[in-house]
Order: C-alpha cells, then structure tokens, then sequence
C-alpha cells in the first residue's frame, strides 16, 4: 500500500506534490519507463523533468500509454518542465513551449520554470547533447544572451493567461534576480527551488520504492543535533561553467 504524499500550496492556490520523481540524466527510454512505472506504482504523482534533460519525449509516451490503457488520468500527475538555457530569446521560448507540449503529448503542464538565469546563444541544432554544447561554450563557440529575465518571464505569463501553464516559477535564480523580476512581472513567480518540495532522482527501481518512504519516520533529536552540526555550505550543482555571465547567479 503506498501512503498518501503531502503537498504545498502554491500562492495561486495549486497544489505541489513535494515529494516528485526526479528525471535528470534519465534519457534512455526503456529504462525511465520501467522506473516511472515504479515511481507511479509507489505513490509518486510529481514528475521533474526539464527540455534540457531530453526526455521529455519518453515521459510523454510513458503518460500516453498509461491514460490510453486507463491505469492514469492526466489530472492524476504534476508535471514539471523547465525552459533550456537556450530558449530565452521570446521567440525561441514560445517555440520551445510548444515542442515541450508535443512531446509531453498534453495540452497543459502543471508547472513551468525558467531553468537558469544565465541564457546563451544560439540554440544547438536538434539531437545535440547538453555536454556537447557545453563543450561549444568552453572552445568560444556559444555567445552570453541578455535577454532580460522580465522579456522571457513574459512569455510565460503569456501561457499561464491562457490556462496551458497552471503556474510558473524560475529556478537557481538569486535573491537580487528573484527581487528584480518580483518587481517587474504582472504574474508573480513561485518559486519552487527553494521551498521544501524535494524531487530525488533513482534509476534504481529499488531506491526509487524506498525514496518514496520518507513521510512514516521521523529523526531522533540526537540524530537532527548531529545534522546541525555538518559544517560548511556547498552547492553540488553551481554550473561554474557560466560563472562570467554576466547573470551567472553564485
Ligand atoms: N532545477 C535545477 O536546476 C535542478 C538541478 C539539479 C537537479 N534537479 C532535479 O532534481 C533531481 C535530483 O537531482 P540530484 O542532483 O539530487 O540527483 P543526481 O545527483 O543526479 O542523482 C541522485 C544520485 O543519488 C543516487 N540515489 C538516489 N536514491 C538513492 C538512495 N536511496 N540511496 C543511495 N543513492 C541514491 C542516484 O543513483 P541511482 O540512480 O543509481 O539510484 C544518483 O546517483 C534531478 O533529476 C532533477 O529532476 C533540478
């Protein structure tokens, strides 16, 4: 029996699973099936996904197959996808939008987040790896994009009016980055990356079950004493890679 996943209560009222199956590195199709089946048959109802992690296309098939077969509802799952760094000239985002709808095979997505805050031009062609376009960055071959974040963050506001995005939000953004565009958007963000949802990624089938059995125990008060005491703050993902863009947020 699986037990039953608190949400959080986004500022327009939408409900966040905050426990979600994280899909990052995952793009092997019959691999990441196999493990969102497990993840849908242990409780999980919150997908994280991003058009940077080229799998979009394979949840999309995974969610078409389920609903057709009747185990799934799409109301059923949050899904969340999030705009590359590439695709923040608004032209290219709205592009991008669409092709993440193709792909996800739905008409709407649960949450929206712009990804990075530090955009490069131009896009890859099709089928090109993240790392490979990395690899173009470091040899000169990628250019800094300033489009202001508010420009982007228009043309997600522009879905939200229209009901394809049910909320919106950014993500690795800075305080000051998150304050300027507070300030500037008509819809303001939500700003999930730093709330407590937490969304693990397994291509274990195994830790992905046990990933989920987090909400039936609690840490002892010796145990949460000893946590406190880990020194230093790092981040594991900080993408030093950008770290001269001139919105390079760390
Ligand atoms: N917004 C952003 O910029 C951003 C950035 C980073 C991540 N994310 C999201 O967050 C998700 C998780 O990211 P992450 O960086 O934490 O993941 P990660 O480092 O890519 O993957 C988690 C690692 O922990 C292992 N693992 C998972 N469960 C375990 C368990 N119970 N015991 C021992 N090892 C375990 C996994 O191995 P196995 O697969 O072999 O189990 C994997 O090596 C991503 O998939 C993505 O959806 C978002």
């Amino acid at each position: 029996m699986t037990t039953p996943l608190p949400k959080l209560t986004l500022n327009n009222g939408v409900q966040f699973p905050n426990l979600g199956y994280g899909t990052g590195l995952l793009t092997d199709a019959e691999q990441l099936k196999k493990c969102l089946a497990v993840a849908i048959e242990s409780g999980y109802r919150n997908i994280d996904t991003a058009q940077m992690y080229a799998n979009e296309h394979i949840i999309g098939e995974f969610l078409d197959e389920n609903i057709k077969s009747g185990k799934l509802k799409r109301e059923d799952v949050f899904i969340t996808t999030k705009l590359a760094f590439f695709y923040h000239q608004p032209e290219e985002a709205e592009k991008s939008i669409e092709e993440s709808l193709r792909k996800l095979k739905t008409d709407y997505i649960d949450c929206f987040l712009i990804h990075w805050p530090s955009p490069l031009k131009p896009a890859p062609e099709p089928g090109t790896s993240f790392q490979d376009y990395f690899a173009k960055l470091a040899k000169g071959e990628v250019e800094f994009d300033l489009t202001p974040h508010i420009e982007t963050w228009k043309v997600l506001e522009k879905f939200y009016k229209q009901g394809v995005f049910k909320a919106i939000g950014i993500s690795n953004f800075n305080e000051k980055q998150i304050q300027d565009l507070y300030e500037k958007a008509e819809i303001k963000p939500q700003n999930l990356q730093r709330g407590i949802a937490v969304v693990p990624k397994s291509g274990n089938l195994e830790r992905i079950r046990s990933n989920q059995q987090v909400f039936d125990f609690e840490l002892t008060n010796e145990e949460m004493e000893k946590f406190k005491g880990i020194k230093g703050e790092k981040k594991i993902f900080d993408l030093e890679i950008l770290k001269n863009h001139p919105y390079y947020p760390f």
